[in-house]
């Protein structure tokens, strides 16, 4: 089996962070959705790996590189142009060939991996498999609708009216039917080629597809809070491991990593939360579902529920900072100059809430 993971895509609902920065290298617990992804796919035993990149194809390439950093062989695709799940996957048939893959979004995040699923599929006849789990607003994702049997009847994309709250996971097997599949769609009312109605095909056309039911979280981290929901959930699954410098003068409460080379000086941190390698926590509070990445100082400050981004600084800030995502280089800080005044320099679609 092969592996093909989504990487492109604008990221629009989450600038202005991906004005500079592909969605998927945003870090969940101090790393980034993209390398999570990677990793479940390796741990299901699949070595080749395809990554459809688009407009952010530099930026994803030099992350990710060749792969031998989790001993797979990584191929990339260029989507020509982002018409959608299906036209990616249409995009990479040289790569994938007659092969049954998995099919995984580099946004999404999912508990406990896929080795189940891809097993299970591995060993079957089954043309498609999908995963499916039950969401309170269906009408954001892809919605199936089953018979009592548990069979799929009918799958939407986006529907006004859901028939169900089980919602397509952006986890989805394939054999070489979806080749036909993809030929036989038309471009939806968002003018894309929709991987939802590719599977709705194969349905109509009696091929075998077989839904899985998700019961663990899963999160597609297109939104703050989602990214924010994700942070705290794999924080929760974290260890006590601290492999950087932690003076007497502080305390580590819960489940707390600090990585190597970070700075832990008269500071009080309640996990769960990560300290990335590098960083420095001086006379600062760090409350749970944090994530501090690599190269930051925090000194002064409070924080929590939060992730802040590699090299960035906040100083002295008289009130506690929460549920905010920090980009990368950016300085918080209290300013000596008179006239008192908040000065900004924040770019397009900032949003940040004074006191
Ligand atoms: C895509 C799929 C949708 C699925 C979702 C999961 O939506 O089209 O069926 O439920 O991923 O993340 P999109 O992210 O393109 O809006």
């Amino acid at each position: 089996m092969k592996g093909l993971v989504l990487s492109g895509g604008k990221g629009t609902r989450l600038y202005p962070l991906t004005y500079t920065k592909a969605k998927q290298l945003i870090p969940v617990a101090n790393k980034p959705v993209l390398f999570r992804v990677i990793e479940a796919i390796r741990d299901a035993g699949i070595r080749e790996i395809g990554i459809v990149v688009g407009d952010t194809a530099a930026e994803v390439k030099e992350a990710v590189g060749r792969g031998e950093r989790w001993g797979v062989e990584i191929t990339y695709i260029h989507q020509s142009a982002p018409l959608g799940l299906a036209h990616a996957v249409k995009e990479s048939r040289e790569f994938l060939g007659d092969d049954r893959f998995v099919m995984f979004l580099g946004d999404n995040c999912i508990q406990g991996g896929i080795s189940p699923l891809i097993e299970q599929f591995g060993q079957s006849d089954w043309n498609a498999q999908i995963v499916l789990t039950r969401v309170s607003d269906p009408s954001h994702y892809g919605v199936a609708e089953l018979d009592d049997d548990g069979r799929i009847v009918r799958l939407v994309e986006k529907p006004k009216e859901p028939r169900s709250n089980l919602a397509l996971v952006g986890i989805y097997m394939f054999d070489r039917s979806i080749w036909e599949a993809i030929a036989n769609i038309k471009p939806s009312w968002r003018g894309e080629l929709e991987i939802t109605d590719a599977i709705q095909y194969l349905v109509e056309h009696g091929y075998r597809v077989y839904p899985y039911i998700h019961r663990g979280w899963w999160i597609d981290t297109g939104k703050k809070a989602d990214m924010l929901d994700a942070n705290r959930l794999v924080l929760e699954e974290i260890e006590h491991r601290v492999e950087g410098f932690v003076d007497r003068d502080s305390q580590l409460i819960g489940k707390v990593t600090v990585e190597a080379g970070a700075e832990v000086i008269n500071s009080v941190i309640r996990g769960p939360a990560i300290i990335g390698e590098n960083a420095r926590i001086v006379n600062s509070y760090i409350g749970p579902f944090t994530a501090i990445y690599h190269h930051t100082v925090i000194e002064d400050s409070e924080i929590e529920h939060s992730i802040v981004l590699e090299h960035s600084s906040i100083v002295a800030i008289p009130h506690r900072i929460e549920d905010s995502l920090i980009g990368r280089n950016v300085k918080v800080h209290r300013s000596p100059i008179k006239p008192k005044a908040y000065r900004l320099t924040l770019g397009d679609h900032s949003d940040i809430g004074l006191l």
